[in-house]
C-alpha cells in the first residue's frame, strides 16, 4: 500500500464491505480522482478490440456495476474499464450480507446475484458521458426471474451496445442459479445464434466477448474455443470468480457460499487463460482477469495469452495507487525481457 492511502484503506476496512464500496462509488462520484490520467510509458501501448490504449490494465466488472464512475477511474490510470453487470430491470440482488473481505487471504467471496439499477440507468449515464475519451466497455447479464436469459443478453446488446466499446456477456457468474449453464456446448451454440443476429439486424460494429468461469474442465474450454470462432466473437475473458480453491484459505469468512476473487484465483485462472491460448494462438482476443495485484501478476497473464489484463480485488486491499505501480514494473518487465511493446510478449510462453 502506498503511503498516501493506508489512512482512507483503514477507515474503509471498519465499514461492511457492501457500506465501504457505497462509500468510495460516492466519494468518486464527488470528484476524488486525479484530475489528469497519468502519462504512460511508451512500451505500454497496445490494441485491444479495434482500439488504441496507452496501456492494458483494466478495471474489471463489478466495481462500477451502474456506469457511476468510469471515468473517474479512467482518471486513475486504468487502459480501459468494464461497467456492469447490468441486467435488463432493476433488480436488488441477494439478501445481505453478500460480500466478505478475506484479508488474511487477499481474497474477496462475493454473492451479490446481479443487483443492478437495470439497462435504462446505465444508458442515460453512458449516453451522459459519451463524448468522453477512453475505452469503456458494458458488461451484461440476465434478471434472475428471466423466463428466456438469452433474450435478456440481446436486449442489454440492443440497449447498451451502441454505447460500449465493446460488450461482454457475462455466462459466468455463479450467483445467479442456472447461468453458468449457458457456457454448455447447445446453450451457448444458441445464446451466440441469437447475439450475433440481433448484432447484425442492428448494425452494430461494437466487439462481443465472452466472460467465462476460472472452473470449466478441458472440453469446456475446446467447445467454448470453437463455438466463439465460429460465431465470430472478438474474445474472451478469463476469467470470473471461482467456485472452488477453498483449501488453504485462512480468513473466517471462507466457508460463505459464493464466488472468490483475488489472490488464490490467479494461479488456476493464469493456467486456464494458457489453456484457451494455447487452442487458439492469437485468433481469440484474450483478456486475462483473476487475482492480478502487481505488474509481475499481470506479466505472467500476457505471457500467458492474454492482450490486456483486468483486476478489481486487489483494488480493495491496495488501493488506487496499485494502478501506477502495476503499470512501472510491467513496463521494467517488457524491456528487461526485450519486448518492445506488450503485443510482442503475448503468448510469450508458448514460444520459447
Ligand atoms: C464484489 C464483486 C462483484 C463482482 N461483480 C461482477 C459482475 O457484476 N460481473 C462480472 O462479470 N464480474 C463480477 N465480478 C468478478 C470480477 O470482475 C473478476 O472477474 C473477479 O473478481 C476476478 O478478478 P480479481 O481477482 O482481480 O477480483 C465481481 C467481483 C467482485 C469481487
Amino acid at each position: 500500500v502506498i503511503r498516501l492511502w493506508r489512512a482512507p484503506l483503514a477507515l474503509l476496512h471498519r465499514l461492511e464491505p457492501e457500506q465501504a464500496h457505497r462509500l468510495t462509488l460516492k466519494a468518486l462520484a464527488l470528484g476524488v480522482h486525479p484530475m489528469r490520467r497519468p502519462v504512460d510509458d511508451p512500451a505500454l501501448r497496445c490494441r485491444l478490440l479495434g482500439r488504441d490504449l496507452t496501456n492494458p490494465l483494466g478495471l474489471a466488472a463489478g466495481f462500477d456495476k451502474d456506469a457511476e464512475v468510469p471515468d473517474a477511474m479512467l482518471a486513475y490510470g486504468f487502459g480501459f474499464v468494464e461497467v456492469g453487470s447490468v441486467t435488463p430491470l432493476p433488480q436488488a440482488g441477494n439478501p445481505r450480507p453478500r460480500v466478505f473481505r478475506l484479508t488474511e487471504d487477499q481474497a474477496v467471496i462475493n454473492r451479490l446475484g446481479f443487483n443492478s439499477r437495470g439497462h435504462a440507468a446505465a444508458a442515460a449515464r453512458l449516453t451522459a458521458r459519451a463524448a468522453r475519451p477512453g475505452m469503456v466497455g458494458v458488461n451484461l447479464g440476465a434478471n434472475a426471474a428471466s423466463p428466456d436469459r438469452v433474450a435478456d443478453y440481446v436486449a442489454g446488446l440492443r440497449a447498451l451496445g451502441p454505447l460500449a466499446a465493446y460488450v461482454a456477456i457475462n455466462i459466468s457468474s455463479p450467483n445467479t442459479p442456472g447461468l453458468r449453464a449457458l457456457q454448455g456446448k447447445d446453450e451457448l451454440d444458441g445464446l451466440l445464434r441469437r447475439l450475433m443476429a440481433a448484432r447484425g439486424e442492428a448494425g452494430l460494429r461494437q466487439p462481443i466477448v465472452l466472460k467465462v468461469s476460472p472452473d470449466l474442465q478441458p472440453d469446456e474450454v475446446e467447445a467454448i474455443a470453437t463455438l466463439a470462432l465460429a460465431h465470430g466473437v472478438a474474445g474472451l475473458i478469463v476469467g470470473n470468480t471461482t467456485l472452488g480453491c477453498r483449501d488453504g484459505l485462512n480468513s473466517r469468512w471462507r466457508g460463505e457460499s459464493g464466488g472468490l476473487s483475488g489472490l488464490p484465483l490467479f494461479a488456476p485462472s493464469t493456467a486456464l487463460l494458457g489453456e484457451f491460448y494455447r487452442r487458439t494462438r492469437g485468433r481469440l482476443t484474450l483478456i486475462g482477469c483473476g487475482g492480478v495485484a502487481s505488474g509481475a501478476d499481470a506479466y505472467a497473464k500476457i505471457r500467458a495469452g492474454a492482450s490486456a489484463v483486468q483486476l478489481y480485488t486487489a483494488l480493495i486491499y491496495h488501493g488506487p495507487s496499485l494502478v501506477g505501480a502495476i503499470k512501472r514494473e510491467l513496463a521494467q518487465l517488457l524491456k528487461a525481457d526485450g519486448f518492445a511493446s506488450v503485443a510482442d510478449a503475448v503468448g510469450a510462453n508458448w514460444r520459447s
